[in-house]
């Protein structure tokens, strides 16, 4: 082994040892989650009108979010609430039964557009 070798091996020898210092000086990960007890806002606004399209997005839209949270979303078409509803239904499990998806979007579409 020559001289540049030499110092090439303490050189990596170095290293190992400063990241094994590296890894034993960082704090073990604080493995207890935050509990937090935090209290949201309640909302009685409903989706307004006594149509089936109303009733349905009451039922199965207000479980997880409030009328506003819908209310100021974009103006979007029948076909775009269409998506977005299935999405509700398939992506986060909303228990909507098919034969409503169509009508939610439908109502909520004409709600929207008709401001
Ligand atoms: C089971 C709970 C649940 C139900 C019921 C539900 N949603 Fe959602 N919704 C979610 C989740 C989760 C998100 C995503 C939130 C995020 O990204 O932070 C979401 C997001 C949205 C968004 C924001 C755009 C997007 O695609 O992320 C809209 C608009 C929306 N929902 C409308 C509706 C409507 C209308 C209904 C009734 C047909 C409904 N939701 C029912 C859980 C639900």
């Amino acid at each position: 082994m020559n001289h540049k070798q030499s110092s090439r091996l303490l050189g990596a020898l170095l290293l190992g040892l400063g990241l094994c210092a590296a890894a034993q000086a960082a704090p073990a990960a604080d493995a207890t989650p935050m509990r937090k007890s935090i209290e949201l806002p309640v909302s009685t606004r409903v989706f307004p009108g006594d149509s089936a399209g109303a009733k349905a997005a009451n039922s199965y839209c207000l479980m997880c979010h409030s009328y506003g949270m819908v209310e100021t979303q974009p103006t979007l078409s029948k076909a775009a609430w269409l998506v977005e509803v299935g999405k509700m239904k398939n992506a986060f499990k909303a228990p909507i039964p098919q034969d409503q998806v169509q009508v939610i979007a439908d109502y909520i579409a004409q709600l929207k557009g008709a401001h």
